[in-house]
């Protein structure tokens, strides 16, 4: 849990910039990445790429895949995921273009799109790290209430709410937002080896809150990630107004646990300790 959006963005860039480093990718072994759309991400995107121009970080061996994509909407039109990604990353890292791999909802066979993602995605291993944020009605990616938890990459109508919260993006003219979209499925983001979720705001209060205080429920599918081996929920205070004081109290702690014993510096080593452990009775041998 972080006090904004802005903090949960550093948080979250710092954390892909560990993993990517510590993965050592090549162009042999590259770091494959899910990356999402929409306003939650942007600020961890500008991070990032504070982070390449500071030299900190390389996208050169690293493969990324999107989310999700519109159907019908041009390529170039402002609000495709396509302009939304080079706007706000790619164009400014030193990602090959050819290592960018995002749907394109304009083919004539939308489903064979689909079947292709999905095979490329197995070509290159699977992914390492997918990111995502999510809709006020808990969907991850496009995958609207009631999508299978096993979905793969396939074409989805939107929900009612999800075209009303994308108005803002179409000048809020409901009738201009696309109403199908390609999305991954709820299967194909749960099989990234780690899944990092961005949730921040009011707005996703209560998603947050049917998300890790209920069970796994396809209504609500980024609940998913609670059968997931490695994931991350990283949000803000104002996305905690519908959990429990007691829920906000037992996450507080167990971060403030894990700082005090192991440090915050090291949360992205995958469970290394760098010193030794702050705990007197602990033992320290393997
Ligand atoms: C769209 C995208 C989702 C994203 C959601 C939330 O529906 N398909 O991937 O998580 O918007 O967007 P925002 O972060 O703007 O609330």
């Amino acid at each position: 849990m972080r006090l904004d959006a802005q903090t949960v963005a550093d948080y979250i860039a710092e954390y892909i910039k560990e993993r990517i480093n510590q993965f050592k990718p090549t162009a042999e072994r590259p770091f494959v990445i899910g990356l999402p759309t929409g306003s939650s991400p942007i600020l961890v995107y500008k991070r990032l790429v504070e982070l390449y121009n500071d030299g900190k970080l390389s996208f050169k061996n690293v493969v990324s895949f999107n989310m999700d994509e519109y159907v019908g909407l041009p390529r170039d039109h402002p609000e495709s995921y396509h302009s939304f990604m080079w706007h706000h990353l790619l164009k400014h890292i030193d990602i090959p273009p050819e290592n960018v791999n995002i749907l394109d909802g304009n083919v004539d066979d939308l489903q064979s799109e689909c079947e292709r993602y999905e095979a490329k995605i197995q070509l290159y291993g699977g992914i390492e790290l997918f990111m995502g944020g999510i809709g006020p009605d808990g969907h991850i990616a496009f995958n609207e209430p009631g999508s299978s938890l096993q979905s793969r990459t396939r074409v989805k109508t939107l929900a009612y709410e999800t075209i009303l919260a994308n108005a803002r993006f179409f000048g809020g003219d409901i009738t201009k937002v696309p109403k199908l979209a390609l999305t991954v499925g709820v299967g194909t983001v749960m099989n990234a080896r780690e899944v990092v979720v961005i949730i921040t705001g009011a707005n996703k209060a209560i998603a947050l809150a049917k998300c890790i205080e209920e069970g796994v429920n396809h209504m609500w599918t980024v609940s998913a990630i609670q059968t997931h081996p490695r994931s991350l929920v990283v949000c803000d205070d104002d996305a905690t107004l519908e959990l429990h004081v007691k829920t906000v109290r037992y996450f507080k702690s167990i971060e403030q646990v894990q700082d005090e014993m192991i440090g915050r510096e090291n949360l992205g080593l995958y469970g290394q300790v760098a010193g030794p452990l702050k705990y007197k009775n602990v033992p320290s041998g393997n």
